[in-house]
């Protein structure tokens, strides 16, 4: 086996200007949240189009503060795929609801709209109170937002976007992601903009705003920036909630500053990269490019290019990967679906069947290399070796059958 890794999956985008903009935040005497924090909030306004924006230390965080804003109580539900990571479910949890988990599209990653108002119809026959559906946006392509709105009226249920792949992504009705309803960004160190660790609350509810400000940061009511900006007022707060500990650190945010500066940049390569191996993958025995993906033209550049996957033969799935590390090539699978890992498991007693799509699109997925660093020599090489090693598992099939 190779160890040495030679094409990793992901590296962050860092260049002079990020490391500038932390050692200046080091060197300032203020390293917690404040007005870097605050520029950062009014940039990223600035860049999705959203009415508020309210930094938090991860997208966890933010998930987390919404799904409580939202009103979200113990017993109720809220719908989402199980297709994601384990933050969108774990974060219904600490709440004590439940996630009501749903099946994919035929042809893509994200929740599939006939199958959430099956889903809604059975909850609302059934007495269960479904308070928020989940949408979401894998890899960074939206899901099917019109629709979902649409099913979300009809409920009287709210919408909450996970959106932590999706900066910068479009959705179905041409709308930035970000500058309309509620979505949650997190910009962790393999997202397409990093803070290291950290994350974004977008939203148009001003009500909202104001609880997830409060709550993340002990429910005090007033910020730490403020209370030291006014000389001698340090001591006078009030705390009007039993709140969290979710604010961004302003030597995260200068971070984050800078590569949002960045982001239609990075973006721009990611982009280019994707079209890449879209024409060099599409058509090539065994392996898939779903069309709901957002590999047409049309739909790729609304993509953000988080990840760029494909679907192989389930039974050849390992050995392809394993084929790739071998040639020193990191690829990763997203996601093991959450209904078929043991804690959901064991807490609702879920089966794979439950989501069948989901189920069976994880078991053939592969990952590939992406990030704006990726040289096009590296990425020629990472589709001759996938290549290879697809053909190889045909032959091997071929000869056993
Ligand atoms: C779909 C999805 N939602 C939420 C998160 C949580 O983001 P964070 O690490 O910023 O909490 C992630 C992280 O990778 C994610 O992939």
């Amino acid at each position: 086996m190779n160890d040495s890794v030679e094409i990793p999956f992901a590296r962050p985008d860092i260049g002079d200007a990020e490391v500038e903009a932390v050692v200046r935040v080091l060197k300032s005497g203020w390293l917690t949240t404040g007005s870097e924090a605050t520029s950062f909030e009014q940039e990223f306004r600035a860049y999705t189009g959203a009415r508020h924006a309210v930094a938090v230390s991860s997208a966890t965080a933010g998930l987390h503060l919404c799904l409580e804003a939202m009103g979200v109580q113990a017993g109720d539900y809220v719908a989402l795929s199980p297709y994601t990571f384990a933050s969108s479910a774990e974060v219904i949890r600490y709440l004590g609801a439940h996630p009501l988990f749903v099946d994919i599209e035929a042809d893509g990653y994200n929740i599939c709209p006939d199958a959430l108002d099956r889903a809604l119809d059975v909850a609302c026959t059934d007495g269960r109170t479904v308070r928020v559906i989940m949408p979401v946006h894998m890899a960074g392509k939206a899901c099917s937002m019109a629709r979902i709105r649409d099913t979300a009226a009809r409920y009287g249920v709210q919408v909450l976007e996970d959106a932590a792949h999706a900066l910068p992504a479009s959705d179905d009705t041409g709308a930035r992601i970000g500058s309309r309803g509620t979505a949650v960004f997190s910009f962790y160190a393999n997202k397409p903009v990093t803070s290291a660790e950290g994350g974004m609350i977008a939203t148009d509810d001003e009500d909202l705003a104001k609880r997830v400000r409060c709550m993340r940061l002990h429910g005090i009511d007033r910020t730490v920036w403020d209370r030291y900006r006014v000389p001698g007022a340090g001591w006078a707060y009030d705390v009007v909630e039993a709140g969290y500990k979710y604010n961004l650190p302003d030597v995260l945010a200068s971070l984050g500053r800078v590569q949002l500066n960045r982001a239609d940049e990075t973006h721009a390569r990611r982009h280019a990269l994707a079209e890449r191996y879209a024409h060099a993958l599409d058509k090539e025995p065994g392996i898939e490019l779903l069309t709901g993906s957002g590999q047409t033209p049309e739909d790729s550049r609304a993509h953000a290019w988080h990840l760029f996957m494909i679907c192989v033969d389930p039974a050849h799935r390992d050995d392809i990967i394993a084929y790739l590390a071998e040639a020193g090539i990191a690829c990763s699978v997203h996601y093991r679906p959450l209904h078929m890992m043991s804690y959901y498991r064991t807490q609702y007693g879920t089966r794979a069947e439950d989501c069948p799509r989901a189920r069976d699109r994880f078991l053939g997925a592969i990952s590939l290399p992406l990030f704006p660093g990726l040289t096009e020599d590296e990425q020629d090489r990472v589709i001759a070796t996938l290549k290879e090693a697809v053909s190889r598992s045909r032959g091997s099939a071929g000869a056993r059958s």
